[in-house]
């Protein structure tokens, strides 16, 4: 090779060659030797254009397989200078990356052995230094020089998933073809050599489901009709090969989990045809009576049900809601049952999908019906009265045991069992009333006043004889008529006085009068004053025709020193049938005033009457009413 008239400084080659050796290292695969090139008088550019009609040579590299297994060091090449006639004159020296350490140089002969199994895909090239030495005078007798050792790639790698295990998910019903999820291998091995590193995916388990792309690693459905209600999860093993799938190659695997996803492919379906629920008759409006379901293979929004009520015999009694946790459908109670009258309804009930896929809607309704039966439970409810409330009006003049009126209740059940009437007397606590327990006839059973109580609002009781936990309830307003059992009596107790230096039939006061009574239109009251013949009158009474009256002077001489206080009687009447009427009397001192009439002294100021009324007549109807309760319990 010497005789190629290599005259080159190899530094500089290598330099060039280290790029090219990429795509041209097979030529040179049988070459493992290095010529160091004998030093001579050319200078560098002449060795440079040399070079370039040169760089195709790519000697300067050194090949080794990877993964050598055998014991004894593995023979990489040789260097070898040109200078070297093989006396022993020559010492070859190796420095650089992995010298020693990995690689031995057998300095007489230049073999170069690596001790060390390579890994390419740990280090794919190594660079040394190559020197060649006189071993007697230590003098390079070639310039220093680099060289590489490439190591050569073997398939000692398979394919991996390193993402794997997959999920995949796809619709069920989906077209063939439909892709699913894509897997990936990697391989270490070099990619630019050979075929180690190029990999072909196929599927080993589930392949009457779904197949690969051999080359994209794409997923896809080979089954058209894939029914997630049949099967909803697959586990596929997906293998990469590498040597393109070939015999030899190494392979990995990767599990693939496809779940089919749901779509509306099956419509609801009653698993029965007819159903019957019994509803007690007290059950209360806008209760659930009864649950039906439809049910629907489909998952979540497929399987949403609606309901739907079709007869007339339901419709306005019931209704029909979805319950949206269980998407049973709720049967509601929209008016009061009663056994009595109607012992039963039956109607037919619509399920459907709230979702439809349009797709599927060929297949058939997605509808369906069940027949609903709803038997009315008797119950035993307690006695109605006619009327839940009465209005009855009896005279506050009613002697004691008077007839109030009637009240009337009834078991509705067919047993129709006798009642028994009584007064809550939380109701009536003072006993105004009583009630004839079997006729229900109300009398009363105290003197009412109507001006202590005028409206009574009594409960009255009604229970079954047969079952006494029974109790119907009703109100009884007895409002109490007036009769005319009061006087007048003057407004509020009047302090009146006159002046001394009065005037004659100047106005002292007016005075007002009420009457406890009540009549229809009211009362209209009389004023007037005794009159004992004998006597002079002092004053006048005007009776201003308004339920009140005016006191006016008859003369203008007042004197204290006659009389200190006059008192004037005065007849207050109404006007009643027969009227009633009452005796007053006013005190009217006699003052000393200025000109204006203001009072400046009055030698007594008469001492009004207080008077204590005690109503003794409540006290004693309240006495009466704890006796009468005690002689009934
Ligand atoms: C009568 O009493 C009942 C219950 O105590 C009450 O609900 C009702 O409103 C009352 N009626 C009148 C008119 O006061
Ligand atoms: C009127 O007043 C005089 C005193 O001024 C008295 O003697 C007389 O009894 C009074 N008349 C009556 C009816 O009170």
């Amino acid at each position: 090779m010497g005789k190629m008239g290599c005259h080159t400084v190899l530094s500089v080659l290598i330099v060039f060659v280290l790029p090219l050796c990429e795509d041209l290292f097979c030529e040179a695969m049988t070459m493992n030797s290095v010529i160091l090139p004998q030093e001579s008088g050319g200078g560098a550019s002449q060795a440079l254009s040399h070079l370039r009609s040169k760089r195709s040579w790519v000697w300067n590299q050194f090949f080794v397989l990877e993964e050598h297994a055998g014991d004894e060091p593995l023979y990489v090449g040789k260097l070898h200078s040109d200078v070297d006639k093989g006396d022993g004159q020559v010492r070859y020296i190796l420095s650089g990356e992995g010298a020693v350490s990995i690689f031995t140089i057998d300095e007489n002969t230049g073999d170069i052995h690596a001790t060390k199994r390579l890994d390419r895909e740990q280090q794919a090239y190594y660079t040394l230094r190559a020197q060649a030495r006189d071993r007697n005078t230590d003098l390079l007798i070639e310039p220093e020089s680099y060289f590489i050792i490439k190591v050569q790639d073997i398939n000692d790698n398979e394919p991996t998933f390193l993402d794997g295990p997959y999920i995949g998910r796809v619709a069920e019903m989906s077209p063939v073809g439909t892709s699913v999820v894509t897997v990936v291998a990697t391989d270490p091995d070099d990619p630019t050599y050979g075929n180690s590193a190029r990999l072909v995916y196929s599927i080993i388990q589930g392949q009457q489901y779904f197949s690969v792309e051999p080359n994209t690693g794409v997923v896809r459905t080979v089954q058209a009709d894939m029914d997630r209600e049949v099967q909803d999860c697959f586990l596929l093993i997906v293998q990469a090969k590498d040597m393109i799938g070939q015999m030899g190659g190494l392979s990995g695997t990767t599990s693939v989990t496809v779940m089919l996803t749901d779509v509306n492919d099956n419509p609801p379906r009653f698993p029965h045809s007819n159903y019957q629920f019994s509803v007690p008759e007290s059950t209360l409006v806008s209760r659930v009576v009864a649950k039906i379901k439809a049910l629907d293979l489909d998952l979540g929004p497929n399987a949403e049900m609606d309901y739907r009520i079709l007869d007339k015999d339901g419709l306005g009694n019931f209704r029909i809601l979805t319950d949206p946790n269980t998407q049973e459908g709720l049967i509601i109670l929209q008016k009061t049952l009663d056994f009595e009258t109607k012992p039963n309804y039956t109607f037919r009930v619509e399920a459907s999908n709230h979702n439809v896929d349009m797709r599927f809607l060929s297949m058939g309704p997605f509808v369906d019906v069940a027949t609903v039966r709803l038997l009315v439970q008797n119950v035993d409810e307690p006695p109605v009265f006619l009327s839940p409330v009465s209005h009855m009006v009896i005279s506050e003049a009613a002697a004691v045991g008077s007839h109030v009126g009637i009240v009337s209740a009834q078991d509705p059940d067919n047993t129709k069992s006798p009642v028994r009437y009584s007064i809550d007397r939380k109701s009536d606590v003072d006993c105004y009333f009583k009630i004839d327990n079997r006729s229900g006839v109300i009398t009363t059973n105290q003197p009412l006043d109507r001006e202590i109580v005028a409206f009574h609002n009594i409960t009255v009781l009604a229970s079954e004889s047969l079952n006494v936990s029974q109790v119907g309830k009703a109100v009884v307003l007895v409002s109490l008529m007036d009769v005319n059992d009061n006087a007048p009596n003057f407004t509020i107790e009047y302090q009146m006085f006159v002046c001394e230096n009065s005037k004659p039939g100047q106005l002292i006061q007016t005075v007002s009068a009420v009457d406890r009574d009540e009549p229809e239109n009211g009362h209209h009251l009389f004023f007037s004053l005794t009159t004992e013949a004998s006597e002079k009158l002092n004053f006048t009474l005007r009776d201003n025709q308004d339920n009140t009256a005016s006191i006016l002077t008859q003369h203008g001489s007042f004197l204290q020193r006659d009389q200190l206080v006059h008192s004037l009687t005065v007849v207050i009447s109404d006007s009643g049938s027969p009227s009633l009427s009452s005796t007053n009397t006013l005190s009217i001192t006699v003052c000393d005033c200025d000109l204006n009439g203001h009072r400046r002294f009055c030698s007594q100021t008469a001492l009004p009457l207080l008077l204590v009324r005690l109503s003794s007549r409540t006290a004693a109807a309240i006495l009466t009413c704890i006796f009468t309760v005690l002689g009934i319990t």
